[in-house]
């Protein structure tokens, strides 16, 4: 027979057991863990790398498996909705050239969010002058972190818009839609959107020249036009058909941005600042009319029609013309029939380019000639750009427009 104190004892021992038995099973259960974690990173820079070595392997235009290590980090430029994009020196040749870190949140394809996989796909399968350049595709030292390196240029277009001391000159918006409507010609005729125009995504270099970034909404369209996603375009920038939700769209939505882009490069604010879908609506129809049937028979069946007021204002030009006296009925004419409601009858990149507001004078400016301003991308300051834009505007010949 066992005491009391022998059975607490042999209780004590299968306790001690017990702990013994817990302790063992929870290291092996950490043990586990950190291996499916290991797996996981394995997986997912297993995944980066697999997708990054597809899309190289796709053309022989890039470089191959370089690393983040071939780069001097100098500066951070800008946080945006996808990654963060940093200005580096290329240690081999010393070039500058913009890295955009990749953010790996939701969407993924395989480990890779769906956005950059769309902006590596659409750069390196169309490239154009004013299309900014994708360099290379490069991973970060855990294998991890996906980069895209891309030519520097040193302004984006809201920046510049808001900070230059003085509008542009006729002969120099004239140059940026062209650059602009040639990079969409391109783009549209190799069936991709770009679905984000806005100034914040053109590139503006300090020889005059602009190039369309972001490509994280860019997507091919096939015939017949596929059903898609309505969450695109910046509000601002939106096409009606898109904010009355239709359920297919083209190239067009493209097109209505590029308009409002030039009613942008023409004031410097922009032309539809909404802070609501319907809002924005209601702008637009207050400016440029409301549709008729004869003008845009689909638009009354179009889902939100209903919703929307229909505004005072019936003449469908005579808000623009007011807004742009200093505009010739050649450009009022462009400015229109890209700002058309209906998408149908909005002008296409290549009829654009024909219009002779590009012909007429003033000629649009060589971009060589255009001033230089202050890089913000580059860290240079107001007071740089104060000086700088006063020299050039005095060194600079500018002609009256
Ligand atoms: N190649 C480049 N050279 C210089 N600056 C750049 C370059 N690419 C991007 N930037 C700067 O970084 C900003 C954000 O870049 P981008 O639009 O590609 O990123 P994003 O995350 O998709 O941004 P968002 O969602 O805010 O539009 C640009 O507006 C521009 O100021
Ligand atoms: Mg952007």
């Amino acid at each position: 027979m066992t005491s009391k104190w022998e059975r607490i004892k042999d209780n004590d021992g299968f306790a001690a057991e017990d702990v013994r038995r817990e302790q063992e099973w929870r290291k092996r259960r950490k043990l586990e863990k950190q291996k499916k974690q290991a797996e996981l990173l394995h997986k997912e820079s297993y995944s980066s790398f697999d997708v990054r070595s597809f899309i190289l392997n796709q053309s022989g235009q890039l470089h191959s498996c370089d690393s983040i290590d071939s780069y001097e980090v100098l500066n951070k430029i800008e946080e945006g909705s996808y990654g963060i994009v940093y200005r580096a020196r290329d240690k081999r040749n010393k070039n500058i050239i913009a890295l955009k870190k990749v953010k790996l949140e939701k969407d993924y394809v395989e480990g890779f969010p769906i956005t950059s996989l769309r902006e590596i796909q659409s750069l390196k399968l169309v490239q154009h002058d004013n299309i900014v350049k994708l360099l290379d595709v490069v991973t970060g030292r855990s294998g991890k972190d996906v980069y895209l390196v891309m030519e520097f240029m040193e302004h984006d277009l809201a920046t510049l818009l808001k900070d230059m001391p003085e509008d542009f000159l006729q002969s120099e918006v004239k140059t940026l839609m062209l650059q602009l409507l040639a990079a969409v010609a391109t783009l549209h005729h190799h069936w991709f959107v770009h679905r984000d125009l806005k100034p914040s995504n053109l590139l503006m270099n300090n020889t005059g020249e602009i190039k369309i970034a972001d490509f994280g909404l860019a997507r091919s369209l096939g015939e017949p036009k596929p059903q898609l996603t309505r969450l695109v375009v910046t509000l601002w920038y939106r096409a009606p058909e898109l904010l009355l939700g239709a359920p297919s769209y083209g190239k067009e939505i493209d097109m209505w941005s590029v308009g409002c882009i030039f009613a942008e490069l023409l004031t410097r604010s922009p032309l539809f600042n909404g802070r609501s879908e319907l809002d924005q609506l209601s702008k637009i129809f207050n400016f440029l009319g409301y549709p008729t049937h004869e003008s845009w028979p689909q638009f009354f069946l179009l889902p939100h029609a209903s919703q929307v007021k229909q505004p005072s204002v019936k003449s469908q030009h005579s808000q623009l013309r007011s807004a742009f006296p200093f505009l010739t009925a050649a450009g009022h004419d462009l400015l229109s029939r890209l700002l058309t409601l209906n998408p149908a009858h909005r002008i296409t990149a290549e009829e654009a380019l024909q219009h002779p507001y590009f012909t007429e004078a003033p000629r649009p400016k060589d971009p060589r000639f255009f001033p230089t301003f202050p890089s913000k991308a580059k860290g240079e300051h107001r007071k740089e750009w104060n000086r700088r834009s006063d020299e050039e505007y005095t060194h600079t010949q500018r002609p009256p427009n």
